[in-house]
């Protein structure tokens, strides 16, 4: 029997649309990340090396040597560049080869892909762009407070073995807090289940913010600062395509005005670089920043050891998410309840996006 004219139709190749938004800067590493040795990472199935020049510049080629494929990554940082190391090809940051060991007229040819790199604010950005060897359009979002003489920082970077877009779900709803991470940051779970909440949004970002007088202090906030029985919390979130900057603390009941700009008591800044690796895992490139109260100087490092703790505790909760998506639907039937409206603008955002892309 013949088959049916639709099934005989000759399949027409179709140029792969990219998961995810392109002509955007996305995390590469933290600056302190990057030092003598150049690193590996697979950025939004971009295999990538990152290396810093002598003269202490950033940079980023793709992780193959246009000779016989071995990974950049297994050779060494020069002055001017970085080194193969299987037959000693050198190459530039802009991915040109200008030495090749015992050979001396070298190829137009012998290059690899760059990419463009910024280190701001201890920030690696790159730029992915949409079409091959186009420049930036823009320049990195700013992060002002890993510099900010207030605050002191510690930093993590994770690997997740989830989607990316399943990080921005959970650090838009804060509502988790109460539920996940009592042995820190949590607290009263009904409080924060029904605290009043602020979604706004513009094209390209999201903010939530959330207030919570007459809180208990939690486990970090009481370690870090001298409170009393009740705290007056805030919580702002602010969604950004490649990151998330989440500014949370609590002020002494009426000593300072929670929705104060200049409030005293205690803050932490959360920077969450969220950057895809694959359509199925992540990089999660974080930084907890935190003001001092003159009695307790040193509770920063208090502050990132359990902060380091709550985002395990975020892993933990999100893998196992995702493997569970994995054995039934996806995402296909998810019901939505109220904590919903912040991680279902920012998803439409990306999705407008990636349409784009
Ligand atoms: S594989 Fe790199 S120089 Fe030969
Ligand atoms: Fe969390």
């Amino acid at each position: 029997m013949n088959a049916p004219l639709e099934s005989r139709q000759i399949p027409i190749a179709v140029e792969k649309k990219s998961s995810f938004p392109l002509d955007q800067w996305y995390v590469a590493a933290m600056a302190r990340e990057l030092t003598d040795k150049p690193v590996a990472r697979t950025l939004l199935n971009h295999p990538v090396v990152l290396f810093r020049t002598g003269d202490g510049r950033a940079a980023a080629l793709e992780d193959r040597c246009c000779h016989r494929s071995l990974p950049l990554s297994c050779g060494s940082v020069e002055g001017g560049g970085l080194r193969c190391g299987y037959h000693g090809m050198l190459y530039s940051p802009n991915g040109s080869c200008i030495e090749i060991p015992g050979q001396e007229k070298i190829p137009a040819k012998a290059r690899v892909k760059s990419y463009a790199v910024r280190e701001k604010d201890q920030i690696i950005w790159i730029w992915m762009p949409k079409q091959e060897g186009t420049a930036p359009t823009s320049e990195p979002p700013d992060y002002p407070h890993h510099d900010d003489p207030k605050y002191k920082y510690g930093f993590g970077v994770y690997h997740y073995d989830a989607p990316y877009q399943l990080i921005h779900d959970n650090l838009l709803d804060l509502s988790h807090l109460g539920y996940v991470h009592l042995k820190t940051i949590g607290g009263n779970a009904r409080l924060h289940m029904t605290a009043k909440t602020v979604v706004s949004s513009d094209e390209r970002s999201v903010k939530v913010v959330r207030l919570m007088p007459g809180s208990t202090p939690p486990p970090t906030y009481r370690a870090a600062y001298p409170f009393g029985d009740a705290c007056d919390r805030w919580q702002e979130i602010e969604f950004h395509i490649s990151h998330l900057a989440i500014w949370t603390g609590a002020v002494e009941p009426g000593k300072d005005a929670i929705d104060d700009p200049n409030r005293g008591g205690f803050h932490m800044r959360g920077f969450h670089g969220i950057t895809p690796e694959t359509e199925s895992s992540a990089h999660y490139f974080w930084s907890m920043a935190s003001n001092r109260h003159p009695d307790m100087p040193e509770t920063i490092d208090t502050v990132v050891e359990q902060t380091k703790f709550t985002f395990d505790e975020d892993r933990l909760v999100i893998e196992a998410q995702y493997r569970n998506m994995q054995r039934f639907n996806g995402q296909s039937d998810w019901t939505d309840i109220h904590v919903d409206a912040g991680p279902n603008r920012a998803r439409r955002i990306v999705a407008k996006l990636v349409e784009n892309s």
